[in-house]
């Protein structure tokens, strides 16, 4: 597709972002005036994602990352830095939720896998665009978590999901939150506020079994994608209040 100029619309990088969640709230931030940048590993889609949002009247562009490749990585921090020489907003939404398939496949591999794109793709797309970040007057991080990675929620046996104990996803966004909170205090002095968020919604990834749509998931992430410079940082929030880590 024909990339736009971007003007002095913020940038936002939304991982992950041609369907589902992602592409919810790429068209949230487009709508709310950003340039939304996806990823994409299967081009075409993205592709596709990208020429909805512009046809609607935002500003997004597709952008090849997978975030369990560094080279890629390291390749689209290069791409932003030469196309807009900073990043206002990062939404770290990829995400799978393997465990379904430990019939098929080992545990340690669905653990591996799992935590690959969860946890250290989450972590190494954090760390090589925050440079990037700190170019930014506002700059905001996103974090998709989810209360299947809370230890209150998981110790809770009266909880709507005190049954859906799995193994590599659960554990996974464990670690996501406790990203946010490493990467919200390590970045407090750059004024990079970051956080993270939970949702069930009706996606892929579950089969579509959630009760939200995705685009009242995406509700709370963009708000925290856009938060004022006095809102929190280092929180874990779904829409109406902060979720027990
Ligand atoms: N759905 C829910 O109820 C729910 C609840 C809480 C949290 N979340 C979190 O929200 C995020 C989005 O979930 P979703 O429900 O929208 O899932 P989804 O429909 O399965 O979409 C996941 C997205 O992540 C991308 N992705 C997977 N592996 C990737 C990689 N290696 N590099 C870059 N992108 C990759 C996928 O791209 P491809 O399709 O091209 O593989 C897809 O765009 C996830 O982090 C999920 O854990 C979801």
């Amino acid at each position: 597709m024909s990339i736009q100029s971007a003007g002095t619309a913020p940038i936002a990088l939304i991982s992950g972002a041609n369907k589902d969640l992602g592409f919810a709230i790429a068209r949230g931030l487009a709508r709310a005036g950003h340039h939304s940048v996806d990823r994409l590993p299967r081009y075409a889609l993205g592709d596709k994602a990208s020429a909805i949002l512009c046809a609607e009247g935002g500003q997004a562009e597709a952008l090849v990352l997978d975030v369990t490749d560094d080279t890629s990585i390291t390749v689209a921090a290069a791409v932003i830095k030469e196309r807009f020489d900073r990043l206002d907003v990062l939404v770290n939404n990829a995400g799978v939720a393997l465990d379904c398939q430990v019939a098929v496949s080992s545990l340690r591999t669905v653990m591996r896998d799992t935590f690959e794109v969860n946890v250290f793709g989450l972590a190494c797309l954090t760390e090589a665009m925050t440079p990037l970040l700190a170019g930014s007057s506002r700059p905001r991080i996103v974090n998709m978590a989810s209360g299947l990675g809370s230890f209150a929620l998981n110790s809770d046996p009266d909880h709507e999901f005190a049954k859906v104990k799995l193994s590599a996803y659960n554990t996974s966004k464990a670690g996501v939150t406790m990203l946010a909170v490493i990467y919200a205090a390590r970045l407090r002095d750059r004024g990079i506020k970051v956080n993270a968020d939970p949702g069930f919604c009706a996606t892929d990834l579950n089969g579509r079994s959630g009760n939200r749509s995705p685009e009242q998931g995406a509700t709370i992430v963009i708000k925290l994608a856009t938060l004022d410079d006095d809102g929190p940082t280092g929180g874990f929030f779904d829409e109406t209040e902060p979720v027990p880590w």
